[in-house]
């Protein structure tokens, strides 16, 4: 494979692989069984990175079940998101590129919403990072976190270095997490992913005291988490279901904390020009919500919902499509607002999602505003932020 046997693509592939391995101390390479490559916005790629991905499709296949993370459009409707057409035309060519190498071309960071879904103790590699926090604690699957060049390499070759989350003394709890506070929707989930995640950085915690927690709910978790700790692995007592030993190093969390967590990730703004829901991209259960919510409504402001398009495939057939698309809010299927060329179109943004937030500042210096799905339905309505916060 290295020496160019199987093809320029597996070769350069291996290079990438064995690379990794060398600088991790990784004994060998082991197989995977499901890819998620991110890297795929031409936002971020450029033509450099278009280049690089033309270059492996000329003999690259992948030799595992392969999706994306999110581009930079909506692949069919990008037009009535206001993405240019020169922008579309590159992202168009990206995804072409993908798509020949034998990439199920399917863009979204919840693979494990729409097939892309590893059983317990699997070796993958996947990329994004609420996914990959996702993938290892709640799904008990293992993965680093890969770049967008060493989780293809493990698409091409389906392999990748055997370091890191891979091994189980790597996976072992480092921090005790007492959560005393009872953490309900969406926002409070990410919210304690911002707390956590700033106290304890990319130690992995044993978290107790929550009592129950949906996949939605952990969905938000793990993006928050990720994006302000950085940790790839998380244990919740009596939820999550890989084993580790209790560590005496211990931190509590209050009601306090997430009140003033909330208080952070909110700027003093009142008039909304934007909504965006579906950050990590929104389930069936979720959009369901939604479209109760703006059953018979209007929006008054550009309003997104971010999902993945198979799963607004089954959104469409039980009806919430229409709803949600009678009301003026639009999906974004594909894409998402962090991935999307968004910098100057809007002023402030309104969201559920902790990591949206992050984001929303970072990248495109958005004044937030972050609260309960109901919060954000009632700002697309009204063009007004108005929470108990
Ligand atoms: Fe997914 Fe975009 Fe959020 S990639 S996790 S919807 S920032």
């Amino acid at each position: 494979m290295l020496n160019g046997g199987m093809g320029n693509a597996v070769k350069k592939s291996m290079e990438i692989l064995v690379a990794l391995g060398e600088i991790y101390g990784s004994d060998r390479l082991i197989d995977v069984s499901s890819v998620q490559v991110a890297g795929v916005s031409y936002d971020n790629l450029g033509d450099a990175g278009l280049e690089f991905l033309a270059d492996l499709a000329k003999d690259g296949q992948v030799k595992v079940l392969t999706t994306l993370n999110p581009a930079g459009m909506d692949l069919e409707n990008w037009k009535n998101l206001g993405i240019s057409e020169d922008f579309a035309k590159k992202q168009t060519q990206v995804i072409e590129a993908f798509s020949r190498m034998g990439i199920i071309t399917t863009c979204t960071c919840t693979p494990y919403l729409i097939g892309n879904l590893p059983k317990f103790g699997d070796h993958i590699a996947w990329s994004e990072s609420s996914a990959v926090a996702f993938a290892n604690s709640v799904l008990g699957a293992r993965t680093n976190r890969e770049g967008g060049p060493s989780a293809l390499a493990a698409a091409l070759t389906g392999k990748t270095p055997n370091y890191g989350m891979h091994l189980d003394e790597n996976r072992q709890a480092q921090i005790t997490v007492e959560v005393k506070a009872k953490i309900k929707d969406t926002s409070e989930f990410g919210a304690l992913g911002y707390v956590i995640g700033n106290k304890i950085k990319n130690k992995i915690p044993f978290i107790t005291g929550i009592k129950e927690a949906d996949l939605e709910q952990l969905k938000s978790f793990s993006a928050s988490i990720a994006t302000y700790g950085g940790t790839a692995l998380f244990h919740i007592k009596g939820i999550t279901p890989n084993k580790t030993k209790k560590p005496k190093e211990k931190i509590t969390i209050t009601k306090e904390d997430i009140e003033s967590a909330l208080k952070a990730m909110n700027d003093d703004v009142e008039d909304i020009d934007f909504v965006s829901l579906g950050c990590p991209h929104a389930s069936l259960k979720e959009i369901e919500k939604f479209a109760g919510l703006l059953k018979g409504k209007k929006v008054k402001v550009e309003t997104w919902i971010a999902t993945a398009r198979p799963t607004k495939g089954i959104a469409d057939m039980a009806g919430y499509t229409k709803i949600i698309e009678d009301s003026g809010a639009k999906f974004a299927c594909d894409t998402c607002m962090v991935v999307a060329p968004l910098k100057g179109r809007f002023k402030s943004l309104a969201t559920d999602s902790a990591k949206s937030c992050f984001y929303g500042r970072s990248k495109n210096n958005f004044k937030m505003r972050v609260g309960t799905i109901e919060d954000c339905i009632n700002a697309a309505v009204t063009g007004k932020w108005k929470s108990n916060l």
